[in-house]
């Protein structure tokens, strides 16, 4: 992957853990990361982490707000050791890079005074929401769209946080430009109806990603993998598409592969879903035939097909890897990111390969750091 090389082909898919109040990861994260790491996990994707800009993370969406944030001494001190643990194992880790954007419940987070980051004031269509009611009345409100100074503040708050990922050692970095977020919200024309150089078409909208990873590419240097996360699904609307077809998807990538992303992380609830109609072939496979680029899939690896496509519900654990095995040989994507298969049982992938059996699916497992 870029200039690292990956033991398998196993991702840690990002996920919001909560466990780190004021911002910095308590004691409990660094063994979180290392226990998947010592058993075989490839690459771990952190859980998102608020970039340096007073906007980035406010009260978490369900509930929570205690997302890790990726710089001050004390934080970048706990990274440090939180990385060292991982490379002693022998896995690899890289940050999730987060700004909430449009999703932020504006008032809450670490800087609740900061005004709302929204490219076009709105949070999108309010009638097919996945959230509770209660909170999509405190983010319903339109307020005043991003300056260009302020977009700009926000592309340096990205690279100083992605320096400071360098410096702490991590082996590169991801940013969360999927499900609704800033980056997204640029992506999406129901948030982003700017009539400057941010908005238009999809090339255009692709805009201030494809700017924040010039900056990012051009501080840390050419041999620092850059992973992009991008998905069509987003809160506000569970079946929301950026690109409603294969051209305007290339269209709104080429942008992102022409300033230095290394990876594409394709986020899709099911990974064997159809991306496009008349293809069986679902957005990674898409991703990696229009832009050449190494694809990461997730959605729905090591649970039962029929209940995975809630987050919030109960699910079964099942063995679907031969389907993950089929789609790679064919070439449809590169790497597999596991998410709650592997927070409900750390040896996930370890017991997959040597066998053993894996822990029951539990709601409850959320509210621990097992
Ligand atoms: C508890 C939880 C927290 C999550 N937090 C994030 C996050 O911070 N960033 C992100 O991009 N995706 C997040 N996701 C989505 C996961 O990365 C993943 O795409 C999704 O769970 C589907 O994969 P799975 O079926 O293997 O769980 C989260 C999912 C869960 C269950």
């Amino acid at each position: 992957m870029g200039s690292l090389k990956l033991r398998n082909r196993f991702v840690m898919a990002p996920m919001t853990r909560n466990f780190s109040p004021g911002g910095i990861p308590s004691e409990g994260v660094a063994g979180y990361y290392r226990r998947r790491a010592e058993a075989d996990v490839g690459l771990i994707i952190t859980e998102g982490v608020g970039v340096d800009h007073p906007s980035a993370v406010g009260r978490e969406t369900m509930g929570g707000g205690a997302s890790p944030v990726l710089h001050g001494e004390e934080t970048l001190a706990r990274w440090r050791e939180i990385v060292a643990g991982v490379h002693e194992a022998g896995g690899l880790i890289i940050p999730q890079l987060w700004h909430q954007g449009v999703i932020r419940v504006p008032g809450t987070g670490y800087h609740p005074d900061a005004p709302s980051a929204r490219p076009s004031g709105v949070w999108g269509p309010i009638d097919k929401a996945m959230v509770p009611p209660e909170y999509l009345e405190l983010v319903r409100e339109p307020t005043a769209p991003l300056t260009d100074s302020e977009i700009g503040d926000i592309i340096a708050a990205f690279v100083r946080s992605a320096v400071n990922a360098k410096a702490v050692g991590f082996d590169g970095v991801a940013l969360h430009g999927a499900h609704g977020y800033l980056i997204d919200s640029f992506l999406w024309r129901h948030t982003n109806m700017r009539e400057d150089r941010w908005g238009g078409g999809a090339a255009e909208r692709a805009g201030f990603a494809a700017a924040l990873v010039r900056a990012i590419r051009s501080a840390t240097g050419p041999d620092f993998p850059i992973i992009f996360r991008f998905s069509q699904w987003k809160l506000q609307d569970y079946d929301a598409r950026n690109a409603e077809t294969p051209g305007e998807l290339e269209a709104m990538l080429a942008p992102l592969v022409a300033a230095g992303i290394d990876v594409f992380d394709a986020s899709t609830r099911i990974f064997t879903t159809p991306a496009f109609e008349g293809a069986d072939m679902g957005l990674a496979g898409w991703i990696r035939r229009l832009t050449g680029k190494p694809t990461i899939a997730v959605g729905g690896v090591g649970l039962s097909k029929d209940l995975q496509s809630s987050f919030a519900q109960p699910t079964v654990m099942t063995d679907n890897l031969s389907l993950v095995a089929d789609r790679m040989a064919q070439g449809e994507f590169d790497l597999i990111a596991v998410g709650r298969a592997l927070l409900m049982d750390p040896q996930w992938v370890s017991k997959m390969r040597h066998g053993g059996e894996v822990k029951p699916f539990r709601l409850d497992a959320y509210a621990t750091l097992d």
